[in-house]
């Protein structure tokens, strides 16, 4: 009987969907990627001597590498804002332009040059953050002179062993 199996396909599409949006809305009680929405004080700002490279990085790194994340109204949305908060915490915790704890200019160079920042995953949704060859230099070029102005550093902040 065609018309009764019709049916029961789309009592079954029907609670599908319905378990989908419950479960959506459960995750949206967990406090991961929401309590933790903070922008601190800069205690250590990175000091820009070229301001070309400090507006490339506004543009393209300081969402997570910096105390200035813009937490637009989808970073509060589960599962989105579980991906984002990792990323800030992890972005943050390895090179903080708000706080700065001396991350290499050889490794921003090669991160950089080689395409592995800004993530793949951002710039996907934030076009406007991907590098042209020659914004790629002028980053690079002008880390490396900022991080030489750059005072404050201690090894204990280092990130790197
Ligand atoms: C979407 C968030 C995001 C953006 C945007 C982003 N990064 Fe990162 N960055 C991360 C995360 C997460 C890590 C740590 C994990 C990893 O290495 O993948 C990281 C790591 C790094 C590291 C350390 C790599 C290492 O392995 O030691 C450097 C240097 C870096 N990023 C530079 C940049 C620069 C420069 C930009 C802008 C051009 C940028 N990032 C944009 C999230 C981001």
């Amino acid at each position: 009987m065609a018309g009764s199996r019709g049916r029961s396909w789309k009592r079954t599409l029907l609670w599908i969907a319905g378990v989908a949006v419950v479960v959506f809305l459960l995750i949206q009680l967990v406090p991961y990627g929401r309590s933790s929405h903070t922008n601190p004080p800069a205690d250590n700002p990175f000091t820009w001597t070229d301001p070309q490279a400090e507006a490339i990085a506004r543009e393209s790194c300081y969402d997570c590498h910096s105390n200035e994340t813009d937490w637009w109204w989808a970073t509060s949305i589960a599962p989105f804002s579980w991906l984002t908060q990792r990323d800030v915490d992890e972005g943050r915790a390895m090179l903080n332009f708000s706080d700065w704890n001396g991350m290499p200019a050889a490794v921003v160079e090669e991160m950089v040059s080689e395409g592995e920042m800004p993530l793949s995953r951002y710039t996907l949704i934030h076009p406007d953050a991907k590098l042209t060859d020659a914004e790629r230099r002028t980053l690079i070029e002008g880390y490396a002179a900022g991080a030489a102005a750059t005072s404050g550093t201690s090894d204990e902040s280092s990130p790197l062993p």
